[in-house]
């Protein structure tokens, strides 16, 4: 698939087979995503591969905080969670000033956007979770993230079960002004 085909084509998925992901395929995926972009070379992005028990206890974590906070529809984290054959939480290491901090941040939702696209290469797909999950200290301890800023983002990977309707975009026209003279 061409690059565009690959970005058009990509959906958030949230209903999996339950059929185990490739090891190596999900550490294909976190290789590319490290070709992000990053100002300085700085690397910002860690990440945790959950699968097994430790992904079974982060679906449960998420459905107590979902069951105290309830999610837009739609747009909850528990469901997700309960078919995905892997997650990956992602953050950001700590910066030195909030200079880079904020630089850092956009690096990593690079590195999250290139490992979502492989993940669809690969024939399996993912979805970008947020919400209370990302600051929630025991999600933190379970993936063993160092305090500080939220996660960027926890995402739940497999074969997708069902493939959800492309949510269209608005027109180019309207976002986008062109300031270009030919002179
Ligand atoms: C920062 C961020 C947080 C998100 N959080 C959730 C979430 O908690 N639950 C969910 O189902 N989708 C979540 N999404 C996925 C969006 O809902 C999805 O990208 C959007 O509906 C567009 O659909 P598409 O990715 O299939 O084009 C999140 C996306 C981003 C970028």
């Amino acid at each position: 698939m061409n690059a565009y085909d690959l970005i058009r084509s990509r959906r958030s998925v949230r209903a999996f087979e339950p059929r185990p992901l490739p090891r190596e395929a999900v550490a294909r995926c976190l290789e590319a995503a490290v070709w992000a972009p990053n100002h300085g070379l700085t690397q910002p992005w860690r990440f945790a591969v959950l699968g097994g028990a430790a992904l079974r206890e982060l679906a449960a974590l998420s459905s107590t905080l979902e069951a105290r906070q309830p999610p837009d529809p739609g747009q909850d984290a528990a469901g997700p969670l309960q078919q995905a054959a892997a997650a990956v939480a992602v953050w950001q290491a700590e910066a030195p000033d909030a200079r880079t901090g904020a630089a850092d941040r956009l690096a990593v939702a690079a590195a999250v956007q290139n490992l979502l696209l492989c993940a669809w290469d690969e024939g399996w797909a993912g979805t970008w979770l947020g919400g209370p999950l990302l600051s929630d200290p025991a999600v933190r301890r379970l993936v063993r993230a160092p305090g500080g800023d939220d996660l960027a983002a926890v995402l739940a990977l497999g074969w997708p079960a069902e493939v959800p309707p492309l949510r269209p975009r608005r027109r180019l026209a309207e976002l986008t002004r062109w300031v270009w003279d030919e002179a």
